[in-house]
């Protein structure tokens, strides 16, 4: 039987399109996420899924309502939790019936889980991450956990169980290049974080090579820019603009909003790192970048102007401390395996407006594109 691909963070933004993308390609998948305040087990309800909420863990898994309250996970019946002792009997039952996904509730610093789950499968897509920079920058105890210790659980249970077979997608961030002022930086640029939320992914990096030149394992790199699109968290920018938008709210634009970014569509995403997975070195690093590279208040505007909405909206706060100016990658490498960006930000943006224009508009917390 084919071995099923492990995605961690599945029930993120970009990691619902990674495993979108991978059942489209034929494979079956194992979603390993803490069900932090950034997931949702609605963006995967189009696909045969099972979820899982170890029983002998403490409770990562809670959903907290619309009034504030907060329900733990086996109450909400409707949503197919349950609750497991047997995690290992699961997935090989996963293994041969039909279903597409098996999410297993629970947090990749838990080694323990980690190596019942990962010997299952050498095949690692590994998103799993706390991504708000700005709240990186109130506390970064949540991203020492995840992405360092988090790492270091995940890529060791593999070392420990695989050695150098298989093969293990790691996705960084432009970010850990920190900014780039002139051209482009390709793969071989130094890693020069400038915000904890960078630092923490870089360390991820740093552990990836020393594990690649001290064990061989089988780690690749990938390094998207900033994306955007459907199911990203309302706190991101994009979601932000076009909720305040609709709400005739005004519009928070960092400083004095010429701050430049490079925009793709987290659909090209997805393919990019499913590209990577089935076609890319082992040990090499990808960028997967876009042309599109907008000051954000340019981005703001181009929003504002295929929604229909008054640039009066536009609100200038005070700048996040220590603000990356540019980041800019080279993507050359990643042109040669043939993926390209297929969605332009047009197409993209509209599609992104739609969803949440339903999302907000209709209240409807189920929306999909
Ligand atoms: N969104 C972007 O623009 C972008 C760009 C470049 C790189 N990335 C990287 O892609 C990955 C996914 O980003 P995203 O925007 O989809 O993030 P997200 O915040 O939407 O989703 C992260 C997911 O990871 C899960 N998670 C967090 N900590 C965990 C832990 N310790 N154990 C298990 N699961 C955990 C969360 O529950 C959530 O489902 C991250 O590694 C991020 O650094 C994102």
């Amino acid at each position: 039987m084919r071995k099923p691909i492990i995605v961690t963070g599945g029930l993120g933004f970009l990691g619902s399109w990674v495993v979108d993308e991978a059942i489209k390609r034929g494979y079956k998948v194992i979603v390993i996420d803490a069900l932090t305040y950034a997931a949702n087990p609605e963006y995967l309800k189009d696909h045969k899924i099972r979820i899982l909420q170890p029983e002998d863990r403490i409770l990562w898994g809670k959903i907290v309502l619309r009034d504030g309250n907060i329900k733990p996970l086996w109450e909400f019946k409707e949503q197919n939790f349950e609750r497991c002792k047997d995690i290992e009997g699961a997935i090989r039952d996963f293994l041969e019936s039909e279903l597409e996904v098996l999410v297993i509730i629970d947090s990749v610093e838990d080694h323990e889980m980690m190596l019942r789950i990962l010997k299952f499968s050498p095949y690692i897509i590994h998103l799993a991450a706390e991504t708000h920079v700005d709240k990186s920058i109130e506390s970064a105890w949540d991203f020492v956990r995840s992405e360092i210790i988090g790492f270091y659980s995940i890529i060791e249970a593999f070392r420990r169980i695989w050695g150098k077979e298989g093969f293990f997608v790691l996705v960084s961030t432009d970010e850990v290049l920190g900014e780039i002022m002139e051209g482009e930086a390709d793969e071989s640029y130094p890693l020069k974080p400038r915000n904890p939320y960078a630092a923490a992914k870089a360390s991820q990096e740093h552990f990836a090579q020393s594990y690649i030149n001290t064990y061989g394992t089988p780690i690749t790199i990938v390094r998207p820019t900033n994306a955007f699109g459907p199911r990203q968290h309302d706190e991101k920018f994009v979601p932000t603009i076009i909720r305040n938008a609709l709400m005739g709210t005004p519009i928070p634009v960092y400083g004095n909003g010429k701050q430049r970014r490079v925009w793709i569509y987290a659909e090209d995403v997805a393919r990019g790192i499913m590209e990577v997975f089935e076609k890319g070195e082992k040990f090499e690093i990808y960028h997967i970048g876009s042309d599109y590279e907008l000051e954000n208040i340019e981005l703001v505007k181009m929003i504002l102007r295929m929604m229909g909405k008054s640039e009066d909206l536009i609100s200038f706060v005070k700048d996040r401390p220590g603000h990356d100016r540019r980041y800019r990658l080279a993507y050359n490498k990643i042109l040669k395996l043939g993926w390209r960006v297929e969605t332009t930000l047009e197409e993209g943006l509209k599609a992104t407006i739609e969803y949440y224009t339903k999302k907000y508009v209709s209240g409807g917390s189920s929306v999909r594109r």
